[in-house]
């Protein structure tokens, strides 16, 4: 009908001589009917856009892994098959907390891992070597509340043994006041506690090791001490108490010189490889045989 009259703007859309301004017009007309069909599409394409734009530079845009609900890439049928973040067949989702827009990497990172060990099973507590303000160990415990959650920190930063330490073991030179904007009170409001769960081990590390700490074995432990002495003494200490399965994670692999030599020095003769991450400072898995 469209093609014999061809002077009507119908008619351009149901019929005529110009087959693709048709299709583009049925397509606006389509966008504007329900624009909601699109919105994935708009914002794939806002992304490629500004990826090729920022791509190399300091900060680029990084797509939300594709089981996060927000994620332009999301398939429910996915997540309601395999879990997703969450433990299949929990009645009630585990809350999952933020980090810094630029460490959402390391987040999902963290919350994968400690989501592993529950879904194999592996038995044991867990523990954080280096908690500073409590943003991690926010993330931790409120995924697993369920656990005890050891948290070691001098809650002062460094100090001037850290200082003297880092020097004589990687003559990298460091502040002995870093970190020291932080005290356990300020922790625990942080992180919220939920229950009687989590434990604070003050103090400089390795000495404030408690004997209830040295009794424990664990499932999942995150080193993030930054410097040579306390990481390769965390690894001492707990690789020996990790279960079979169990995870350590060490922070800033691909950052510190003192957490690359620790990782190095101490896993050399160990049968696990340890697995670099692409996390901003590059964390890295330890897997335990
Ligand atoms: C990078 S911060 C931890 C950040 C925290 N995990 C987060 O992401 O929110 C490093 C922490 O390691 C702690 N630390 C370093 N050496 C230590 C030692 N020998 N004993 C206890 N704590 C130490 C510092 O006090 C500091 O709070």
């Amino acid at each position: 009908m469209g093609s014999e009259s061809g002077s009507r703007p119908d008619d351009m859309l149901s019929g005529g001589p110009f087959p693709k301004t048709r299709a583009m017009f049925e397509k606006v007309r389509k966008f504007m009917r329900s624009p909601g069909l699109y919105t994935r599409r708009i914002g794939r394409l806002c992304q490629k856009l500004v990826s090729g734009i920022w791509g190399e530079q300091s900060f680029f845009l990084e797509g939300q892994m594709d089981i996060h609900p927000k994620s332009l890439w999301h398939e429910p049928r996915f997540v309601a098959e395999f879990g997703g973040f969450q433990i299949p067949g929990e009645a009630d989702p585990r809350r999952i907390e933020k980090l810094v827009p630029w460490d959402g990497v390391r987040r999902d990172l963290l919350i994968l891992l400690l989501r592993s060990v529950i879904v194999r099973g592996v038995p044991g507590a867990l523990a954080e070597l280096g908690v500073y303000q409590g943003a991690t160990a926010r993330l931790i415990h409120h995924y697993e509340p369920n656990r005890r959650l050891y948290l070691l920190d001098t809650f002062s930063g460094f100090g001037e043994r850290s200082v003297a330490e880092e020097s004589r073991y990687t003559g990298h030179p460091v502040e002995a006041r870093t970190f020291s904007d932080t005290s356990m009170a300020k922790v625990l409001a942080a992180v919220e506690v939920v229950n009687g769960n989590v434990t604070p081990v003050p103090g400089f590390f390795p000495d404030s090791v408690t004997e209830d700490l040295a009794r424990e074995s664990f499932a999942f432990v995150h080193v993030d001490a930054d410097l040579y002495a306390p990481i390769h003494s965390g690894l001492e200490f707990f690789y020996p108490r990790l279960n079979p399965g169990g995870i350590l994670v060490v922070h800033d692999y691909n950052a510190w010189p003192g957490a690359r030599k620790a990782v190095d020095t101490f896993m050399a003769d160990k049968p696990e490889v340890p697995l670099p991450m692409p996390d901003k400072s590059g964390s890295v898995v330890i897997v335990k045989q």
